[in-house]
């Protein structure tokens, strides 16, 4: 029995002004240099996890019902460590936004298509951020658009902006963000200033390319290619609320990091929008799930968020498979409880070969001496056939190596090499510090800077309504949940 719940996987707002004792980076601070981030473990207590089942299946359905360039560089390919926060619950990278050019801590997330980033004028849910100063950027080109982004329980707002944007060796001279002025408290945990989307941009509330989009339809990549493994802590009783993440690469795949070949499955009609796949196999410890076909298998194979979350027809079957589990109530409703002593092996499909997901990343947490809270959830996304009806989030990609490929459209998975698993629970890794390296690669971007709305169009009537601390999830899934252009 675990006397405490310290490899939780996501931060309360209730914690976050522990959490706030992490020493961020500073914005002055020089590109390159290593910044120390102090680490502590953080606990959560059964009623803290309800709370936070409950925000993170609500924050999910609203993400979910939302929403060419010129090569003047060589190619190349890059790669940016990334950092796993608060056992599981995300994986930020770094970027690095001006002239001089300042580093950013950012959510990855392949579920959205904006980037955007805490503004130096924020006032409001930005405390212990690095933010974004423009003043500070010579290169900086105000938009005076302004972007929205809402959810059911908070608001962020700011405005479109332009600067040169650095990630992995690459540079985007003029790339569209938004310098959020608005936050709602607590949605930003240090030291995270934003997010990355690194969807297509026909999802993007901006408008605006997407940086990933600028740069490989750019030609700046050697390969359309973007990749991700992630690390594995949620079964580390010493997790560090920051600990290595893996490793993100543009531009090519890292064959060190994986064996045999990459499975790749084409997205659905071709045309990328999030990165869907048809969900095609569901097994639980050898026992088959119906899944009907089509659309309302379709699944978003996304980074920001969690768990996996789909209809509840079909979790429903998936626990009733294993023995003794039970529904969740209250809090829990949609999630579902299942004696710990049971060691659950789901393997999914998604019309390629079949993936094991490891019974510690299905064991969310134990809320008591033989209780366990499962990774999977249900969620209701809607009828629209524009939204996948399952996310399929990180509960199932610190299993595989995922490769993310621009042309043909498609989602590739992997099996992780040994190199790539022993980073998993090492708890004496050492945590990324955010770096810029020399740029290998630089564009300029020429496809679309974004449609936000005019900046007459009323900021001021967005409602920053204080959220209660369960609420104040780092969770990606309810920042992109804010995104949806009025
Ligand atoms: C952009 O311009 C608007 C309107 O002049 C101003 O209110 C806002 O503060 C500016 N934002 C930034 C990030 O410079
Ligand atoms: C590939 O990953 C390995 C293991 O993390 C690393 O040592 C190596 O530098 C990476 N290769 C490239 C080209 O980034
Ligand atoms: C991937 O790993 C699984 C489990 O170890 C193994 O059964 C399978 O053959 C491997 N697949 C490939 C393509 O290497
Ligand atoms: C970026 O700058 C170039 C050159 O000034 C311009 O042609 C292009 O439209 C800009 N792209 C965006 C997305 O604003």
């Amino acid at each position: 029995m675990r006397a405490s719940y310290s490899y939780s996987v996501l931060t309360l707002l209730a914690l976050a002004a522990d959490v706030l004792v992490l020493a961020a980076p500073s914005p002055s601070q020089p590109p390159g240099q290593t910044i120390r981030l102090s680490r502590r473990t953080v606990d959560r207590t059964t009623e803290e996890w309800g709370a936070w089942a409950k925000s993170h299946r609500e924050g999910l359905t609203n993400k979910y019902n939302g929403g060419n360039a010129k090569a003047r560089a060589k190619r190349g390919s890059g790669t940016n460590l990334i950092v796993n926060q608060n056992a599981d619950s995300t994986y930020f990278g770094s970027i690095a936004v001006g002239t001089p050019p300042v580093a950013f801590d950012v959510i990855l997330d392949t579920g959205s298509a904006d980037l955007w980033l805490a503004d130096s004028t924020c006032s409001v849910g930005c405390q212990e951020i690095t933010t974004f100063d423009s003043s500070a950027s010579s290169s900086f080109t105000n938009l005076t658009r302004s972007f929205s982004i809402t959810y059911g329980s908070g608001a962020a707002a700011g405005v479109l902006g332009q600067d040169v944007v650095q990630m992995a060796g690459f540079s985007v001279s003029n790339q569209t963000f938004a310098a959020v002025d608005q936050v709602s408290d607590g949605l930003l945990t240090s030291p995270v200033s934003g997010l990355l989307g690194l969807a297509f941009q026909t999802i993007a509330s901006s408008g605006a390319t997407p940086l990933w989009q600028n740069l490989v339809e750019s030609g700046a990549w050697d390969s359309p290619v973007m990749s991700f493994q992630l690390t594995r802590y949620v079964d580390q009783s010493g997790a560090q609320s920051l600990e290595a993440g893996g490793t993100f690469t543009m531009g090519f795949v890292n064959d060190t990091l994986y064996t045999g070949d990459i499975d790749y499955v084409d997205i659905p009609g071709g045309t990328g929008s999030y990165w869907i796949l048809e969900m095609s196999e569901l097994s639980v410890g050898g026992t088959s799930i119906s899944l009907s076909s089509g659309s309302s298998s379709y699944a978003a194979i996304d980074t920001g968020t969690t768990l996996v979350g789909g209809p509840a027809s079909v979790i429903s079957e998936l626990y009733a498979a294993i023995p003794n589990a039970q529904a969740g109530t209250g809090d829990y409703e949609g999630y579902y409880i299942y004696p710990c002593s049971q060691s659950v092996t789901v393997e999914v499909a998604f019309g390629g070969r079949t993936w094991s997901i490891s019974p510690n990343d299905f064991e969310l947490a134990q809320l008591s001496t033989s209780q366990c809270l499962g990774a999977f959830f249900d969620i209701d996304m809607g009828s629209s056939s524009s939204t996948p009806s399952w996310i399929v989030g990180d509960t199932f990609l610190k299993n595989v190596y995922s490769v993310f490929r621009y042309s043909p459209a498609s989602v590739g998975f992997a099996n992780l090499s040994t190199t790539a698993t022993a980073m998993n629970g090492d708890l004496d890794a050492e945590v990324p510090t955010p770096t810029l390296g020399s740029v290998a690669a630089a564009i300029t971007a020429t496809g679309t800077s974004g449609s936000g709305r005019t900046s007459s169009s009323s900021p001021a009537t967005l409602r920053v309504p204080r959220v209660e601390p369960t609420m104040l999830l780092t969770f990606i899934g309810l920042l992109i949940g804010l995104l949806s252009i009025v």
